[in-house]
């Protein structure tokens, strides 16, 4: 890619009102995975399991943002950075998913808090970014109906212990890839890889996304309550009436399938058939029950997907045609660099009147970085951010429903199956060392914040 010599944008292009923040998930950065009293996550017992992670990677230490949570908070201030989202690790938080608390979890997300909250960072809580505790898990995790009491408990002790000064919460953060990978692929824990595991899951984690938002809107009632989904922009790879209509049904499944239900439009089952094996999972009430009004909605987009029609593939009869295979540029994840895309998810999402406001609640990229000395060279992540908010600024112009801004990731860390091998922060981090460098991308972003208003 080519240098973009001078930021071309200011954040102040966005309106005083437009929300800027770095968003992080606790597995990812925490590290201390048994530390004072956390039960075992499904993560831990996936990252133990060999063969599933790239280079037998786990986040037992990752980070270590468990204590190095002043260390951060106090580098994001210093980059004018205002917003901090992050989640809460349910088994930190109830080491046996359900009943007994643990003071020392509560403790560390009252510390991380109060320390954002001194110094003027607002934080933004995630309740569930994929860490079950693995005692659910055996008890059939997302695929048994308990998980609806299982998430109201933990949604009741974290609304509890934090709603007094937070008040801006996510209930799930991407179901389709956690029920997808985790249930249906086998890449993500639990590794389960059977559609019979995936459907039940899914419909559960559309009724826990509005079971939870219900709870936290009792609880705290003057927060704002959101959810966020994942979302790529999907086309055709031919121009003939099969992968367009094969591109038309993965929209319904990776962009459509859990958010509405949520606004009261049903699963899309004209335009995804598969969907209708739903059916035995639905009681009476639940369509009702999946219902939320939420204050907004987070969209993640990084990429867009071209789809063709694949006898091949069960179930389905799609195939996703990889970057690589195309000709385009990527990034470290085999992602297509497309920001077109994000424009194009903000306008589709805008589409629903039934949403009050949208929030781009992660985009980043995955890129190698150069290291010589202090200084981390990361031009392809700073073009990469340039070209995305250039086109997140043509939708706020275009008047469409966009509110906020959050990049995906504060520093690097655990990517899930890729383990440490893709690296998405704007600071850097030696694994070794635990040391923290800002890269240039993050000069810039903080440049880019610090002019605001
Ligand atoms: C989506 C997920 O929410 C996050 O955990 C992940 O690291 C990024 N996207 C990048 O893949």
């Amino acid at each position: 890619m080519k240098e973009q010599k001078e930021p071309f944008l200011n954040a102040s292009d966005f309106g005083k009102d437009f929300t800027w923040g770095v968003s992080t998930a606790a597995y990812q950065i925490e590290g201390g995975h048994d530390a004072d009293g956390k039960g075992r996550s499904i993560w831990d017992e996936f990252t133990a399991t060999p063969k599933m992670i790239l280079n037998g990677d786990n986040a037992n230490v990752s980070c270590d943002f468990y204590h190095r949570y002043k260390e951060d908070i106090l580098l994001m201030k210093s980059m004018n950075i205002d917003n901090y989202r992050f989640s809460i690790s349910w088994p930190r938080i109830l080491p046996n998913g359900t009943e007994s608390i643990n003071e020392a979890g509560i403790q560390f997300y009252n510390d991380v808090i109060n320390f954002c909250l001194e110094q003027k960072i607002t934080p933004w809580v995630t309740l569930y970014h994929w860490d079950l505790p693995q005692i659910l898990e055996e008890k059939g995790g997302w695929t048994n109906r308990d998980i609806i009491e299982w998430f109201s408990e933990f949604t009741q002790v974290c609304a509890n212990a934090f709603g007094d000064r937070v008040k801006n919460w996510m209930v799930l953060n991407e179901p389709m890839v956690f029920t997808g990978a985790g249930y249906f692929l086998g890449v993500h824990a639990p590794g389960k890889k059977r559609l019979k595991s995936f459907l039940p899951a899914a419909h559960h984690a559309v009724l826990c996304q509005a079971k939870g938002a219900r709870i936290l809107r009792t609880l705290v009632p003057d927060a704002q309550i959101g959810t966020t989904f994942s979302c790529s922009q999907i086309t055709p790879y031919r121009q003939n009436k099969r992968d367009r209509k094969t591109a038309i049904m993965v929209d319904a499944l990776l962009n459509r399938l859990f958010i509405e239900p949520a606004l009261g439009l049903g699963y899309p089952t004209n335009e995804a058939p598969i969907l209708k094996k739903l059916k035995p999972y639905i009681q009476p009430t639940d369509m009702e029950d999946c219902k939320f009004d939420f204050d907004f909605i987070g969209i993640q987009n990084y990429t867009r997907e071209k789809v063709k029609y694949s006898v091949l593939v069960p179930y389905i009869r799609a195939k996703i045609v990889k970057a690589s295979k195309r000709n385009v540029a990527t990034t470290l994840m085999d992602w297509e660099v497309y920001p077109p895309s994000i424009y194009n998810m903000i306008k589709k999402f805008s589409e629903y009147h039934e949403i009050k406001k949208i929030i781009i609640t992660e985009n980043g990229a995955a890129f190698k970085d150069t290291i010589e000395g202090e200084i981390i060279t990361d031009t392809n992540r700073l073009n990469f951010l340039q070209g995305y908010l250039g086109e997140v600024l043509k939708a706020k112009q275009d008047g469409l429903n966009i509110h906020g801004y959050f990049v995906w990731t504060f520093t690097d860390n655990f990517e899930w199956a890729e383990g440490y091998f893709p690296r998405f922060g704007l600071v850097h981090i030696n694994f070794k060392t635990l040391k923290r460098t800002i890269k240039e991308s993050g000069k810039w972003f903080s440049q880019f914040l610090s002019n605001k208003n």
